[in-house]
């Protein structure tokens, strides 16, 4: 096995074990979804392209005929190929432009830096690397106003996983381009924020993430119908995610899930013209 395995693996196991284990029923009904025949692939090979922006590096998808953008923002494993695949598989079924942003600019490959043994670790990393104040929040800017000043697009929503989850939520907060958001098993994310958010949210906890109910009856007090939340009852964190089997049948069926309720709702948020 090799290295970056064992470290995937070493990362995986500390994510599950400081993943608060919480009780809550919410059935998981996946019968409303479109299903689409194989969509997510056990070996994928991502089909967009990187390119600069400024001091940033992006993956695009390779379909750029949409009017719209989503910007995808990765785990803490960062520029994965499970991250692409998700990218390019809501961009070619929903028809949105999808970007990911380096933001952590392969900091995190440092072997200095990774397995991280402790939690507080782990923070500290993202306080220093990759925080919203003080790397992500100009990130994003920066690909709205690229897309904004050389293609004229204005529509834009921000979607991602984990640490991605919290700095989407930030985007909701605080980027008035930012017109839908939405996450998949998030860490950093506190019910607290929901109250700050200004744009239409869709979450989607699963079972060993804490309790998002409470911030999903906040998003209802805002957006009405115009926001969800869903927990797969039968999926554990990072499912969807740099660490997730996309070989399993039924963690592709879960990801296809995930490419579907986000592809639908932000359809529903961002025009394509
Ligand atoms: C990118 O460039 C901007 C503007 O010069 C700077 O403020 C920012 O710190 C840079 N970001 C990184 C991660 O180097
Ligand atoms: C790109 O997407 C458009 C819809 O926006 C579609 O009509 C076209 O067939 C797609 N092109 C390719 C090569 O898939
Ligand atoms: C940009 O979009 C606006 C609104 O859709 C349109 O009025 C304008 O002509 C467009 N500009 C260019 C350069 O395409």
């Amino acid at each position: 096995m090799g290295k970056s395995n064992l470290i995937l693996q070493g990362l995986l196991v500390l994510v599950s074990f400081i993943c608060i284990v919480h009780t809550t029923k919410v059935i998981y009904d996946g019968s409303n979804i479109p299903k689409h025949h194989k969509v997510i692939e056990a070996n994928y090979t991502p089909r967009g392209e990187e390119y600069q922006i400024g001091n940033l590096t992006v993956y695009e998808t390779p379909n750029r005929s949409a009017k719209r953008v989503l910007i995808h923002i990765y785990d803490i494993l960062g520029m994965s190929t499970n991250i692409r695949q998700v990218a390019d598989s809501i961009s070619q079924i929903h028809d949105f432009r999808v970007v990911i942003p380096r933001i952590f600019r392969e900091e995190y490959w440092n072997a200095e830096n990774f397995p991280i043994a402790e939690q507080e670790e782990v923070d500290a990393w993202v306080e220093e690397y990759a925080s919203w104040d003080g790397v992500a929040r100009f990130d994003v800017m920066t690909i709205i106003n690229h897309f904004k000043t050389t293609e004229n697009i204005t529509e834009f929503g921000i979607f991602g996983m984990c640490y991605g989850a919290l700095i989407s939520t930030m985007a909701a907060m605080e980027v008035r381009d930012i017109k839908a958001a939405g996450f998949v098993h998030p860490t950093y994310v506190t019910t607290e924020m929901a109250n700050g958010v200004l744009a239409p949210m869709y979450i989607l906890p699963t079972s060993n993430d804490p309790d998002y109910l409470p911030f999903y009856e906040i998003l209802k007090t805002k957006f009405g119908d115009n926001c969800g939340h869903r927990r797969f009852t039968d999926m554990v964190h990072a499912f969807s995610g740099a660490g997730g089997d996309f070989s399993n049948p039924l963690i592709q069926q879960r990801v296809e899930e995930v490419v579907d309720i986000l592809g639908l709702f932000f359809n529903r948020n961002l025009n394509n013209s």
